[in-house]
């Protein structure tokens, strides 16, 4: 069968996401190629996916068809782009003019189409819930991508959780509100089971109300659309019990820790992408 999707870096976003490509169906296992350095790493995901696997980053673009799916850290990003210069051009030479798509934290589509001219290119940021199927994905085309291929990004993304469409100026606002936001919520997470313990709940009980709460709020905003001021004001009776907490957390400047974070973080992104 035709090897359709390749994917460059079998690692925990790489690997994530073919799992769930094949789950749904986008693609077959075997229409899979995966190009994979370490040979354990390489032997699981033939068992696990039942996909091709090779140490030979130019055999995916040589092979796969329609998607090549770059998945590698950023750090050698530079030292493969250049050893792929001839398969590109076989990719092309062979009429496929496969769709690059990139997920590299900070590596912009300026620097994919110098490595990758005349392909068509996504540069994409998801986030660490996309390996449980809860993502959200920003997705943002180059030059040579049109509608269509925003289309098999979207179908590709959808597969890890919501995908939405930005402009590649607001990919570092991206990256600090929904990239580095997981780990936000995860000291939300704790911070409240803390706040139980000390008050007097069980470890294992105040980690599972907080998780949950966290979790039910989230999906209560989600699927009602309420407005989350809407939300607390209905929980918020007068001289209540919340709207004691809450003015606690006013008094800590909650909201502007929040604010504050996403600010530093979208120009910590700024900075790494120089
Ligand atoms: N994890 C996240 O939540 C997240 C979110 C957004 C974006 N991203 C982006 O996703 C990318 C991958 O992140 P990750 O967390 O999945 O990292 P990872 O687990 O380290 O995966 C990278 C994989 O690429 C392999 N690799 C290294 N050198 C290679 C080469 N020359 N050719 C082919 N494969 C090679 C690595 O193998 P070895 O282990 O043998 O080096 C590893 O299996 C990064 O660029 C990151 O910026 C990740």
């Amino acid at each position: 069968m035709t090897i359709k999707f390749g994917l460059i870096g079998g690692g925990v976003m790489g690997s994530a996401l073919l799992s769930r490509i094949i789950t749904c169906g986008i693609y077959q296992s075997s229409q899979v190629i995966v190009s994979e350095p370490q040979a354990s790493r390489r032997s699981f995901l033939e068992q696990q996916y039942g996909v091709v696997t090779t140490t030979d980053n130019s055999a995916v673009f040589t092979q796969a068809t329609d998607v090549i799916f770059l998945a590698i850290k950023p750090q050698v990003f530079s030292a493969i782009a250049i050893e792929l210069v001839d398969a590109i051009n076989i990719n092309i030479n062979n009429g496929f003019s496969s769709l690059v798509i990139s997920i590299l934290a900070g590596v912009s589509l300026h620097k994919l189409e110098a490595a990758f001219a005349k392909l068509p290119i996504i540069r994409a940021m998801p986030n660490t819930p996309a390996t449980v199927g809860a993502g959200v994905t920003a997705i943002t085309a180059g030059t040579n991508a049109d509608s269509h291929h925003l289309e098999t990004a979207r179908k590709i993304f959808s597969v890890v959780g919501e995908v939405v469409e930005v402009p590649e100026s607001l990919m570092d606002a991206v990256t600090g509100l929904s990239g580095s936001g997981p780990a936000y919520v995860a000291i939300m997470v704790e911070a409240l089971a803390d706040g139980g313990v000390a008050a007097g709940l069980p470890r294992v009980i105040a980690q599972q109300l907080a998780l949950q709460t966290v979790l039910g709020t989230a999906k209560l905003l989600s699927e009602t659309k309420l407005h989350p001021a809407e939300l607390k004001d209905r929980v918020t009776s007068p001289g209540g019990t919340t709207i004691a907490g809450v003015s606690e957390l006013e008094k800590a400047a909650f909201r502007s820790a929040l604010i504050e974070a996403v600010k530093a973080a979208t120009i910590r992104s700024q900075e790494l992408g120089k």
